[in-house]
């Protein structure tokens, strides 16, 4: 039985691929989370360290904050880019596999069909930049990684779109939601799910795609969340993204091709209603307080 590492392990994607192991069979004692309290991915020995005894590492730590970056892309590069470099460097001393986590903000977003996985990257925001920096590091480091880019995560571990929208449903008779950025909204249960069947379908190395099927603006994804609540869509109004100018700009159009799963047989990600569906069914907009996070008003 293979003994995994997840780093980040206390994010939002990292507590949802703990909860997927262990639904896999994965026992607890082959399962070491470390959340950022115990491990710094900028601290290259602390990775060595904790990278040692482990057959697969997935790195789920990031700065995530997307325009709090904008001021201090220093902080962002050095968690996104040094600490990947540091934890693709222990991988490839100790021969473990490693899965590393990126995102859709290394494309512009001004594409008009979906990203293949070898497109050029162009990341128009300081987290992008960084992000973008992380995978040439990882690519470069440790060739044998599946590097599994996402996007438009929602989940129960953290702050994120559907929640923030699922809070203020219950706090404003109408809200107006961007309608001009499209993309993939993808539960952090399908993306877990998805990494540990590349992991144990022992895909090949290389760029994945782990985003929903299908497109929506986000106007549409709380149209459909309303839906799903039982609350009218109609109270749902579309608006334009410079009516909500933020630090860092959004890619437009980000949406991920999946050519490699197509090319695999390994089962993809559902489309994208169904694991809205599934996901507000396991509770994901429930008890939704965090605080606002984007793109949402009344
Ligand atoms: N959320 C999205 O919509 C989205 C979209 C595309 C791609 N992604 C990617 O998906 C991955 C997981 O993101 P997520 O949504 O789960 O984000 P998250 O909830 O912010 O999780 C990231 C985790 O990394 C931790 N971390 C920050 N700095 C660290 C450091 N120096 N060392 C170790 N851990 C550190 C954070 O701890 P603190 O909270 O204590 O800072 C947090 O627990 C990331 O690679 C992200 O870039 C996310």
């Amino acid at each position: 039985m293979a003994h995994w590492l997840v780093t980040g392990s206390g994010g939002m994607l990292g507590l949802d691929l703990q909860v997927v192991l262990a639904l896999s069979g994965v026992p607890e004692e082959d399962v070491t989370g470390l959340t950022r309290a115990d491990l710094d991915v900028t601290d290259a020995q602390a990775v060595r360290d904790a990278v040692r005894g482990h057959d697969v590492v997935v790195n789920c730590a990031a700065y995530t904050k997307v325009d709090e970056a904008e001021a201090d892309e220093a902080t962002a590069f050095a968690v996104n880019a040094v600490g990947a470099a540091h934890v693709a460097d222990a991988c490839r001393a100790t021969g473990a596999r490693l899965v590393h986590v990126s995102t859709d903000y290394v494309f512009s977003g001004d594409a008009t069909e979906p990203y293949a996985e070898d497109a050029p990257l162009s990341p128009l925001s300081a987290y992008g930049r960084t992000k973008a920096a992380g995978e040439w590091a990882v690519q470069a480091r440790c060739p044998e990684a599946w590097l599994v880019r996402t996007a438009w995560l929602y989940g129960a571990g953290g702050p994120n779109f559907v929640r923030t929208m699922a809070r203020l449903a219950d706090r404003h008779e109408t809200i107006s939601v961007v309608d001009d950025q499209r993309g993939q909204p993808t539960w952090t249960m399908d993306v877990a799910r998805a990494i540990v069947r590349l992991v144990e379908g022992q895909a090949p190395y290389g760029v994945w795609h782990a985003t929903s099927q299908g497109e929506a603006t986000k106007y549409d994804l709380t149209r459909e969340l309303f839906r799903l609540l039982g609350l009218d869509p109609g109270r749902v109004r579309p608006t334009t993204s410079d009516q909500f100018p933020l630090p860092a700009p959004r890619p437009a159009y980000s949406v991920l091709g999946h050519d490699a799963w197509r090319m695999s047989r390994l089962e993809r990600l559902p489309d994208w209603r169904e694991g809205l569906a599934a996901a507000v069914a396991d509770g994901v907009a429930d008890e939704a307080t965090d605080e606002a996070t984007d793109e949402a008003a009344q």
